[in-house]
Parts: structure tokens; C-alpha cells; sequence
């Protein structure tokens, strides 16, 4: 029987967006109908694969070097939503990469992962298919990867990991997607907008399954929320948090009230 720890190096590694998107789909599946088992204490070996798994294109760049995405042609608004995939194709990838790099948790922690895992590829078909509708595809544009730089830096330390990924880089999400969604708005694309509001329903599950892997470590480690987090942004170079924060969807995502008074402060 497969063993969903390696099934999910196996996939990330998978250099096909659509190729990794249905075994994923597929993974979830056959876990949720127990043919999958869960080996929590395997030590897994990737040293010679190159992760995560992407296709030729698009092109990665410096974040200043994306093009501009202006809302009053086509090929600014599929700029846009290529952008959005390229985010989506990257939390599949640091959903999997949760799962198959970080032993001796509990089993609920691979099973939250896996469950964002899918999601993201929902999102990124979602993405994906809207943008092929206005005659693009993912690999079009160039993309930056930050999002996925923030994984590499924390691959020796899963309570960093939960830190600055999901709370912190998914976190972001909650803030920038209200008003891309407005963007879409105001120009009537309700597709779009529809799209957006189950993309940020969902990353406000993310982010809370990010917060309760978080304080789980940090009370097993007997630490404080906010000075582990002050610590290992500082530690990791993390991003500075900017606003304006979407405090409602961040309180949703379970930040307590001291952290939402820190951003507000
Ligand atoms: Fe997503
Ligand atoms: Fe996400």
C-alpha cells in the first residue's frame, strides 16, 4: 500500500502542473477511503530530487521585473490571474512539502496539509481555467517565487515553517485578495469575483490550520506566540508585515487578539 508521506514527495516532485494536480486529487481520495497509510515517524530521503517538480515555463523573475497588470486589457488582467496561478501552483507545492518533510507530528497535522493540498489545486484548475478562457495559459507570463523561497529557507525547522508560511506569506493572501477581487468587480467580471471569495473563504482555513500547528509547537515547547514569532521572522528574514491587514478574515483565521493589537498598533 502507498504510503502518503512519500506519495506526497512523489507528486511534488512531479514536474506537470496537471499531472500533479489529479494525482493529488486522487491522493486525497484514496486517503479518505483508507488506502493510504500514514508512516509519521519515517525519516525521508530527497536529497537528489530537484523540488519542488515545475514545468519549463513560466520563467522566474525578480519580483520587480513581473509586468504591471492593468485591469483595461485582456492581456493585463490574464497577467493578473497568472500571477494567481503561479501562487496556487507554488501552496500546492509547499502544501505537499508540509506532509513529507516534517516527521513525528501528529497524524491530524498530515491530514490538515493534505486537505489544504487539495484545495490549492482546486484553486489553481479554478485559476487556471478562467485564465484559458481569456486565451492564456499558466506559463505565459514570468512569475517571482517568493512564496516558495520562504519554504526553501525553512526546511530545517517545522515550527518555522508554520511561522512563516502559512501565517505569515498565506497570511498576506487574506489582506490582497479583497481588492483584486474589487478590481474584478468593478469591471463585472463575476466569474472572477466568485472565484476570489472561495479562494479567500479558503486561506482563511489555511492560515487557521497554520495557527494550530503553530501554537501546538510552541506550547509543546512551552514558548509564547508572540516572542517565537518575533524570533523566527527575525531569524528566517521574514517579510515585515504591511498593511492594511484584513483584521476580520485574520481574526477568523485564529490570530489571537494580542497579535491582531500588535498589527493595529
Ligand atoms: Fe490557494
Ligand atoms: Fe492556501
Amino acid at each position: 500500500m502507498l504510503e502518503l508521506r512519500e506519495a506526497a514527495l512523489a507528486i511534488l516532485a512531479s514536474d506537470d502542473a496537471q499531472d500533479k494536480v489529479s494525482r493529488l486529487l486522487k491522493l486525497f481520495d484514496e486517503y479518505q477511503n483508507q488506502h493510504i497509510t500514514l508512516d509519521v515517524a519515517q525519516k525521508i530521503d530527497a536529497q537528489d530530487l530537484d523540488l519542488p517538480g515545475r514545468p519549463l515555463k513560466p520563467e522566474l523573475v525578480l519580483p520587480k521585473l513581473v509586468p504591471k497588470r492593468r485591469m483595461d486589457t485582456t492581456e493585463g488582467r490574464a497577467g493578473l490571474l497568472h500571477s494567481l496561478a503561479h501562487i496556487e501552483f507554488n501552496a500546492m507545492n509547499l502544501a505537499l512539502d508540509a506532509i513529507w518533510r516534517f516527521p513525528d507530528m501528529p497524524k491530524e497535522y498530515y491530514e490538515d496539509w493534505l486537505k489544504v493540498a487539495k484545495e490549492e489545486a482546486y484553486h489553481f484548475s479554478l485559476v487556471n481555467e478562467h485564465l484559458r478562457s481569456l486565451g492564456f495559459s499558466y506559463g505565459d507570463f514570468p512569475a517571482h517565487n517568493s512564496l516558495w523561497e520562504m519554504v526553501e529557507r525553512t526546511t530545517d525547522s517545522v515550527i518555522a515553517r508554520m511561522a512563516l508560511v502559512p501565517r505569515t506569506m498565506e497570511a498576506r493572501g487574506l489582506d490582497a485578495v479583497p481588492s483584486i477581487r474589487d478590481r474584478f468587480k468593478q469591471i463585472k467580471e463575476v466569474r472572477a469575483v466568485e472565484m476570489l471569495e472561495i479562494i479567500l473563504n479558503d486561506e482563511i482555513g489555511h492560515v487557521l490550520i497554520g495557527n494550530r500547528w503553530f501554537n501546538f509547537l510552541c506550547s509543546k515547547d512551552k514558548l509564547s506566540p508572540i516572542s517565537a514569532y518575533r524570533e523566527l521572522a527575525a531569524q528566517y528574514r521574514a517579510p515585515v508585515l504591511k498593511g492594511p491587514f484584513n483584521m476580520e478574515a485574520r481574526k477568523q483565521a485564529g490570530f489571537s487578539t494580542e497579535e491582531l493589537d500588535l498589527l493595529g498598533a
